[in-house]
């Protein structure tokens, strides 16, 4: 029986096949992948790793731990730069829009001034960019990131700020926390969606040596552990603002997706789970497909915020 089935689902005005997205920095920016799956022809979106204006270094190593059902990276946002990213993954990127595959670029900053001057640059150098994800939310950077994202007040302010210089849907990244409060003030600045959550700051300190287990005393927690309270947080985001969400944090299966849009997410995002389980997309999509089908509606945005409470 040919499904009937509509999976398409509209991000802030970025028009995705199916729901499914990747959770920027853990899926390289997509090529890497290829040789799993048909990555072009599978997911609705990936979003890029997060790109400021200027190349950035990261974090010194060890920048990754693994806990029971979660890791931890203090990876700090490394990145080639505007011009670095565009001239490596350009052409690979345009090839997925032309496959169907939307492409979200994420824009990193120290400061609002380097968010402004990144979007500018992504403005003219990326004409395969869907839209934009402005990351507000990093953990692992001592200026910019989290900072950016910490109160409405500034949240709104780089939204105000990167608003102007791209007409292309903008997408937030938030941090996990006051979702409700700093959503409707980035709402209020004409952002076009919301992604939620980044990781949440964590500690695992090696007994012997009395230190760290990474190069940092804090890091950023991901993965299976941390699902229940990024189902929480879309939820609370989705009844506080009316634009669309995308909904990240321990996703590994169609059921972990499924939670997701009934929370209110329209587009859900694979993170971590491509590291452990890199062929876990496709499975995820035929799941979530199947989902769908047995609750009996031809549109997937039927079940969208669809939680009874
Ligand atoms: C190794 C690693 C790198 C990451 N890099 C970024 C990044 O560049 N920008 C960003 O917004 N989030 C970054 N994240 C956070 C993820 O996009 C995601 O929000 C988080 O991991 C929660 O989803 P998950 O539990 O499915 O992994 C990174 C996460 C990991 C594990």
């Amino acid at each position: 029986m040919v499904s009937s089935l509509s999976m398409t689902v509209d991000l802030g005005g970025i028009k995705m096949r199916n729901p499914l997205n990747t959770a920027s920095g853990t899926f390289g920016n997509g090529v890497q992948f290829e040789g799993f799956y048909d990555v072009g022809a599978t997911l609705g979106a990936i979003t890029c790793k997060g790109v400021a204006a200027e190349p950035w270094d990261g974090n010194p190593a060890p920048r990754l731990a693994e806990l029971p059902s979660a890791i931890m990276n203090s990876v700090g946002l490394q990145n080639p730069g505007v011009h670095g990213f565009v001239g490596r993954y350009g052409a690979y990127l345009a090839g997925l829009r032309e496959k169907g595959c939307q492409v979200i670029c994420q824009i990193a900053g120290h400061s609002i001034d380097e968010y402004v001057r990144a979007t500018e640059l992504f403005e003219e150098l990326a004409p395969f960019a869907s839209g934009f994800e402005v990351n507000i939310s990093c953990p692992n950077i001592a200026a910019g990131g989290a900072a950016m994202g910490a109160t409405p007040r500034a949240a709104a302010q780089v939204m105000a700020a990167v608003r102007p210089h791209t007409s292309r849907p903008v997408v937030v990244k938030m941090a996990p926390h006051d979702v409700a409060e700093i959503g409707r003030a980035l709402e209020s600045e004409g952002a076009d969606a919301l992604s939620l959550i980044n990781t949440i700051p964590g500690m695992a300190i090696d007994i012997n040596t009395r230190k760290s287990r990474l190069a940092r005393a804090t890091a950023g927690v991901s993965g299976p552990a941390i699902h229940a309270i990024a189902v929480r947080m879309v939820w609370e985001c989705a009844q506080a603002v009316s634009i669309p969400l995308c909904g990240i944090g321990g996703v590994a299966s169609g059921a972990d997706a499924a939670e997701m849009i009934l929370a209110g997410a329209t587009a859900v995002s694979i993170g971590t789970a491509n590291l452990y389980d890199p062929t876990c997309a496709p499975r995820i999509l035929a799941e979530l497909e199947e989902w769908a089908e047995d609750q009996g509606v031809t549109d997937i945005n039927e079940l969208i915020g669809a939680f009874e409470c």
